[in-house]
């Protein structure tokens, strides 16, 4: 690769795909660190594909410029498909060909050194639990055993950089646990994954997540971010720690942190996590016996809000 550990491994900037006079991806900006798990979510049609096929060089952009693994995708895109993974949201195995096969041809197709492809290969037949499915046809696989296979085929020839189109489409929630686990595996490894999808209790797999709506990217940043964002802060509930016990907070502590009681607890909103380490210490320092609560939103909750004030705009 072409750049030192510092430098992200995918870099968005202006990102723009048109077709004809629609603006399907509309000045699309972000980074992805190397190593991270970013999560790019969006509803049907909203930019996420299109996005992934300008940064793995199989479309060029309208407009704008993406880098990945150091590589410009416009000029470039051979060497950028020649750095990563790539597993697209159709279909791209071999109907007709076994588990094994399907490995096999992927193994050819990326000119796997001879003698590394079977040990690759049982490799990702262990990790992604294939064993018993190694000589039926792609065909006849359950779904989320195809998606499984589909999964090791884009790690066959072990890029640092993996896109990964909706893995878990159609995959029982009780299945994607392996995807998820081979994920966290990669990540910590050093292989950065951009991964989409559009499982909400997925989110929670992503370091970072990047929020698309109609080809604009509509929010940017980690979980926490996000639901700090949402909340306008950090909202907090203090109570007395002890069961049956009333706790009393001073009245120049609650005016300076604008504190509300409401039914034995005191709530606000603080606008830091330094605000509020400074009212933990100021409690601590009372001999207040206390608890301290983080009210943070669901995730499900902070993309309604998002989506609502991108369609303010
Ligand atoms: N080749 C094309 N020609 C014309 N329009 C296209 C083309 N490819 C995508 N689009 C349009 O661009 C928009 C974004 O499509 P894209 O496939 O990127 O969305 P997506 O977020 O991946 O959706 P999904 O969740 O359904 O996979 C859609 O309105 C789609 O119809
Ligand atoms: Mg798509």
């Amino acid at each position: 690769m072409s750049s030192d550990n510092r430098t992200p491994a995918i870099i968005a900037r202006n990102l723009t795909r048109k077709f004809g006079d629609f603006t399907a991806v509309d000045n699309v900006s972000f980074e992805v660190a190397q190593g991270e798990i970013f999560g790019f979510l969006g509803s049907n049609g909203s930019g996420k594909s299109t996005t992934i096929k300008m940064l793995t060089g199989l479309m060029m952009p309208s407009g704008g410029e993406g880098i990945v693994a150091g590589f410009d995708v416009s000029n470039n895109p051979e060497a950028v498909r020649g750095s990563i993974g790539y597993m697209s949201q159709k279909f791209s195995l071999y109907q007709n060909l076994t588990v094994m096969e399907n490995l096999r041809f992927y193994s050819d197709v990326y000119e796997i050194p001879i003698n590394e492809v079977n040990s690759g290969i049982s490799g990702i037949i262990d990790r992604l639990a294939l064993h018993e499915y190694k000589n039926k046809l792609a065909r006849d696989l359950p779904a989320g055993v195809r998606q499984r296979l589909a999964l090791g085929v884009s790690y066959i020839h072990k890029p640092n950089i993996l896109f990964l189109d909706e893995p878990t489409a159609g995959v029982d929630p009780s299945q994607r646990r392996v995807f998820w686990d081979w994920i966290h595996d990669l990540s910590a490894s050093g292989i950065t994954v951009f991964v989409t999808t559009h499982y909400m209790d997925e989110v929670e797999h992503c370091e970072r997540i990047g929020l698309i709506d109609k080809g604009a990217l509509i929010a940017l940043g980690s979980i926490k971010d996000l639901k700090i964002e949402t909340a306008g802060g950090l909202p907090v509930q203090i109570y007395a720690s002890g069961k049956n016990q009333k706790l009393e907070i001073p009245n120049n502590i609650v005016a300076e942190f604008n504190l509300t009681l409401v039914q034995n607890k005191y709530k606000a909103i603080l606008k830091s996590e330094n605000k509020l380490n400074e009212l933990k210490s100021k409690l601590e320092a009372s001999g207040l016996p206390f608890k301290v609560a983080l009210e943070l939103p669901c995730m499900e909750d902070v993309f309604t809000l998002m989506m609502k004030s991108g369609d303010a705009r």
